[in-house]
């Protein structure tokens, strides 16, 4: 709830105003809410802005995430590589289906994406595919995993959650992986509450992942309804992972702000590196396009987070944390991982990672009080 009075600033807040409720009562006097044409016209333009042939919408980033894995038949046997750092559906869609997620670790406090080199290491003759996040927006070295994944025969899945049309090295993040995923959940940039979007290389993948998402039903409930036919055919296994035309009518007016409200991020991440310098910001060195999805700074060693948090909080400041490393959560620990091979530099910033406020919403003034509230508990001498 972003309207909650205890907070001045939340960590994320919906960009949503009048335009996505004309589009939503729109969809809401045509009577048909389920997949159609909303849908099917968010799809053919999110596509375009990202220079891919189409798009499929799903009804979460983790749906996009369970497709993808689906399609490729991740599936018992089988390893994949995923960074610890990162939310946990790219592991658990491919648990729950017997997979093992193998943990890699990220390549540096200053650059906290997947390490290539890492995933060189953990390669084996059962790894299936790789995971690469584009973590707080910014993009995982893709041209080096493209390489190693097409020299080992492997699948590149890019789990874009974070980064909606942000282009890198000539293309746009979620089209160099054999298959992109996104999320428009709640804080995300683009956000239609929950719902999410697929990309593949391979136009007779994203032919199953559509299908897939609907059953693999040889027909949808519409056409039938247009053609005025019974009967549809189930050649695979799908599941219900469809979107709502209400959802897709409010990610169109999304995809439309979202250049805006890039900008937005944009300055505010500039705002925040110019007011903390000496607090540790991730990706300070990148030069390269982000979507500045999330203000995440790693605290100096020895600083008690619990700590800052209660000083944020009682200036009205929201905190997070992106996110708890997934090797360390107890069934990652239980079934997956040993702690006999440590990953060092997630382990070493885990308990410092801190996600500060940042959306489009934001005053400059908004980001000066988080600026100066951290600075100055951070600079507050030491209890005697
Ligand atoms: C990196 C990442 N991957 C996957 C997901 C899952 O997306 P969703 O919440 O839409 O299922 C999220 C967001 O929650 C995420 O941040």
């Amino acid at each position: 709830m972003n309207n909650d009075p205890q907070w001045k600033v939340t960590v994320a807040d919906a960009a949503v105003g009048a335009e996505e409720a004309a589009a939503v009562t729109a969809v809401l006097e045509s009577r048909w809410l389920s997949v159609g044409a909303v849908t099917r016209a968010f799809e053919e333009e999110f596509a375009e802005r990202l220079g891919a042939a189409d798009a499929v919408a799903v009804s979460s980033g983790t749906a996009a995430l369970h497709l993808a894995a689906l399609a490729l038949g991740i599936g018992a046997g089988d390893e994949v590589i995923t960074p610890s750092l990162n939310f946990v559906a790219s592991a658990e869609v491919c648990a729950l289906h017997g997979a093992r997620p193998v943990f890699a670790d990220v390549r540096s406090e200053q650059d906290p994406v997947i390490d290539p080199e890492e995933v060189r290491r953990l390669l084996t003759g059962r790894t299936r595919a790789v995971f690469a996040m584009h973590y707080a927006g910014y993009p995982a070295d893709l041209a080096a995993l493209r390489a190693l994944c097409d020299e080992h025969g492997v699948a590149l899945i890019e789990d874009a959650a974070h980064a909606p049309l942000v282009s890198v090295g000539g293309a746009m993040a979620g089209t160099v992986g054999d298959i992109g995923c996104f999320s428009f959940f709640a804080t995300k940039n683009l956000t239609t509450g929950e719902g999410g979007m697929v990309v593949a290389r391979d136009p007779g993948l994203l032919g199953r992942i559509r299908s897939m998402r609907s059953h693999f039903l040889t027909s949808t409930t519409m056409e039938r309804m247009r053609t005025g036919g019974i009967s549809y055919d189930v050649p695979a296994i799908g599941l219900n992972y469809r979107p709502t035309e209400i959802s897709s009518a409010i990610g169109r007016v999304q995809l439309r702000r979202l250049t805006a409200d890039r900008e937005r991020r944009r300055a505010l991440s500039t705002l925040y590196r110019q007011r903390l310098r000496g607090v540790g910001i991730p990706f300070a060195g990148r030069t390269g396009d982000s979507a500045h999805h999330l203000a995440t700074v790693i605290l100096p060693p020895g600083a008690d987070r619990e700590e800052v948090r209660a000083a944020l909080r009682a200036a009205g400041v929201q905190t997070s944390v992106h996110y708890p490393p997934t090797h360390q959560f107890s069934y990652y620990r239980d079934h997956h991982h040993s702690t006999a091979r440590p990953l060092p530099v997630t382990e070493s910033i885990a308990p410092r990672l801190l996600t500060l406020p940042l959306h489009a919403r934001m005053s400059d003034a908004d980001a000066g009080l988080v600026a100066d509230t951290l600075g100055g508990v951070l600079h507050r001498p030491a209890k005697a």
